[in-house]
This record gives structure tokens, C-alpha cells and sequence, in this order.
């Protein structure tokens, strides 16, 4: 018997992001400095051929049953469709995913779609152009709606909208931001912002909770809790009608990872874009598995390295601990 991916906690991990690049082409306030940073080259980064080789070490040996492509930006990579189709082809095939802001998409869901993607996240905090670009620092809003609308044509579905909320800035435009989302059946998800900022501004205080979005929801709309198994999802899952009519208008998330973190049930491990297993966001830790790779390290003696780097991980994040430490990577660096 292979010994999966387990923890001291009584946790396995079956769940694996893998961040394919620390590039993006926003600079999102939350995520990433103004000057953005340096960045891998291409050396450093795994190959598409890398990439399908620890995967295939995932679901062949630790139990990894869903892969999700994240980075900086997946869509970056000219080879991301190699890389799905190479993962896609292995047996176990796991389910593929792509955590994305959509630029670019329009031209590429189709091939992507074929090639075995399964399922995308698009990061989209505003759908007003102003509040875009003072939140992602690039005046490109119309590149996002584009790709969106590129992905529902070429079939993908579900496709689910990620918007960190941060006060003052996007807070306001909630309510609208849902209404957009129902109307074109997207499947909006609220996020509480976590210390993963470059700049260090991040506020315990003055961030807004899962309470705040209630809240924030609680005039136009009436927000039901869902009554099925969470199984290790981040979100919250509740209901939507509309409070005047009464009209069911379908689904909200709400990703509290701040006020109720999941990390008791978490089912995660996470590769950077260089190859090192973080056992958690949070992890203080990255353990290399490219080394080894690359000087042809048989995939049991990899997979080694990966179990002993996950028996590492920490109960969960800690933010309410005294002794918490932000992360020294931004959210970029780390694989979103
Ligand atoms: P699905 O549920 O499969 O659709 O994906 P997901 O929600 O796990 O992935 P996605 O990349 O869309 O991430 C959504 C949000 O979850 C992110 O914006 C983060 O705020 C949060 N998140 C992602 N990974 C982690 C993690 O490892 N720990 C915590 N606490 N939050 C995370
Ligand atoms: N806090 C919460 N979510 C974040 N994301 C990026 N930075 C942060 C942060 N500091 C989100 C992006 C993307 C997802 C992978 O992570 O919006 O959708
Ligand atoms: Fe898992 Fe760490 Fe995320 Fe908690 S913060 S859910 S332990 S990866």
C-alpha cells in the first residue's frame, strides 16, 4: 500500500495547487507590489514535461485526485495547454482546474477545454472600469469580461467569479457585483483578504469579514445558508433571493478563511512555480522537489521527499496567534 499524503493532524491532502508562474499581467493591490518583482525565469520554473512528471508522482503515489493550475497568472504560460493535456492523460486522471483572471482567455478556452480542463475560478474583484484598475493597477477590465464570456462559449461550467473585498475600495459595489454575476450564472464567491499583501498593509481590523459581506448583502438581498457536505471547500454556500420579489436568483460564496478558518479540514498541498511542496499559504517552509527531479530521482524517492514535507504541516494558519507572521512571499510567489 502507498502511504498517501497525510499530516500529524489526521488530515490527507488529495487536493494539489500547483502555481505554474509567479508572473502576472495585473498588479493586484492585494497580491503584489506596484513595481511587481523579480521574477523567475524560465530555468527556474518547471517545464510543462516537469510538471506532468510531479503530477503524475501526485496521483500516482500520494492520492492527489485534483490538480488546480494557479500562479501569478497560469495564462501566461504559452504551454498551458500541453501541461492540462499531459496531466489529463494520466491514469488516475484527476480533475483539472484553473484559478485565472481571464485575460487571454477568449482565444484560448476552446483549446484549453479540449485539451481536458475541467473547471475555472476567475479572480474578478469589479466589474466598474474605475475601481478595476485602481484594484489591479491595470486599466484592462474589458481583456476579463472578454475572456469570461470566451469561456462560457466554449462550454466551461461551472464558472465561478473570486472577489477579495477590501474597505472603501470595492465594498460598496457588492450588491451590484452579485446581481451582475446571477444574471450571467456565474457563481460569485466572496473572499475575506488574508496577510498575503506585498506591502505589508494588511489589517485585521479594518478588513472586511464574512459578517461585513452578510451585511453588506443584507438590504437587496435574503441569503439562505446550503445544506450540503462542505467537503474541505473553502466556501460558505447560501442561497440568494431577492428581497423585494422573493425570487430565487441561485448561489453565493462566502471564503471566510480569516474569522472561520477551514484549516481543520483542510485537504491541501501546494508546489511553487520552482517546484517546492508549502504544505500550507502560511507555511514558513518550502521543500525542493526540482532538485531531485532533475538529477533523475526515482518517483518513489520523490514522493518521499513530498510525504516527509507534508507530515510538516501545521494544524493551520495561526493568524490569531501572537507569534503570527506574514508570509515573506506575497501571494504571487506563493501560487494563489
Ligand atoms: P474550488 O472550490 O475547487 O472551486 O476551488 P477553490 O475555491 O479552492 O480555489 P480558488 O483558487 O478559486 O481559491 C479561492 C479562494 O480560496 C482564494 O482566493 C483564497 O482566498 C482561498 N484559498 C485558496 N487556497 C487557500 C488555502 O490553501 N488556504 C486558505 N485558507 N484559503 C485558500
Ligand atoms: N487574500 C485573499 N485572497 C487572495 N487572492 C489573492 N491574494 C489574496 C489575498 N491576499 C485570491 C485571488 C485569486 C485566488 C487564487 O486568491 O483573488 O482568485
Ligand atoms: Fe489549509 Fe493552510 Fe489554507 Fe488552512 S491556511 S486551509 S491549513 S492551506
Amino acid at each position: 500500500t502507498t502511504p498517501a499524503l497525510a499530516d500529524r493532524f489526521d488530515r490527507e491532502a488529495t487536493d494539489l495547487r500547483l502555481s505554474l508562474t509567479d508572473f502576472c499581467n495585473l498588479r493586484c493591490t492585494y497580491c503584489m507590489p506596484a513595481s511587481g518583482l523579480t521574477f523567475l525565469n524560465k530555468e527556474q520554473m518547471l517545464s510543462a514535461e516537469e510538471v506532468v512528471h510531479l503530477v503524475r508522482i501526485g496521483v500516482q503515489r500520494l492520492g492527489i485526485e485534483q490538480v488546480r493550475f494557479t500562479g501569478g497568472e497560469p495564462l501566461t504560460r504559452p504551454d498551458l495547454e500541453e501541461i492540462i493535456a499531459g496531466v489529463a492523460a494520466l491514469d488516475p486522471r484527476p480533475d483539472i482546474s484553473l484559478t485565472t483572471n481571464a485575460i487571454g482567455l477568449d482565444h484560448r478556452a476552446a483549446r484549453l477545454r479540449d485539451a481536458g480542463l475541467d473547471r475555472i475560478n476567475v479572480s474578478l474583484d469589479s466589474v466598474v472600469s474605475e475601481t478595476f484598475e485602481r484594484l489591479s493597477r491595470r486599466p484592462l477590465l474589458h481583456r476579463v469580461l472578454a475572456g469570461i464570456e470566451g469561456a462560457r462559449a466554449a462550454g466551461l461550467d461551472p464558472i465561478k467569479v473570486n472577489a477579495v473585498l477590501l474597505p472603501g475600495v470595492n465594498d460598496h459595489e457588492l450588491p451590484e457585483l452579485l446581481d451582475w454575476c446571477l444574471t450571467r450564472d456565474l457563481q460569485l464567491r466572496v473572499i475575506e483578504q488574508m496577510p498575503l499583501d506585498a506591502d505589508h498593509i494588511w489589517d485585521r481590523t479594518s478588513m472586511l469579514t464574512a459578517t461585513d459581506v452578510h451585511g453588506l448583502l443584507a438590504e437587496r438581498f435574503r441569503l439562505t445558508p446550503v445544506d450540503e457536505a462542505r467537503n474541505g471547500a473553502p466556501a460558505e454556500l447560501y442561497e440568494v433571493r431577492e428581497r423585494a420579489s422573493g425570487d430565487h436568483r441561485g448561489r453565493v460564496g462566502i471564503i471566510a478563511s480569516v474569522t472561520r478558518p477551514f484549516c481543520a479540514d483542510c485537504r491541501r498541498t501546494r508546489l511553487t512555480a520552482e517546484g517546492r511542496v508549502r504544505t500550507c499559504l502560511f507555511s514558513r517552509e518550502e521543500t525542493d522537489l526540482r532538485a531531485a527531479l532533475r538529477s533523475g530521482a526515482d518517483d518513489e524517492a520523490i514522493a518521499d521527499i513530498w510525504r516527509a514535507a507534508h507530515w510538516g504541516k501545521k494544524a493551520g494558519h495561526g493568524m490569531d496567534r501572537e507569534d503570527f507572521v506574514q508570509p515573506e512571499r506575497p501571494m504571487s510567489a506563493i501560487g494563489g
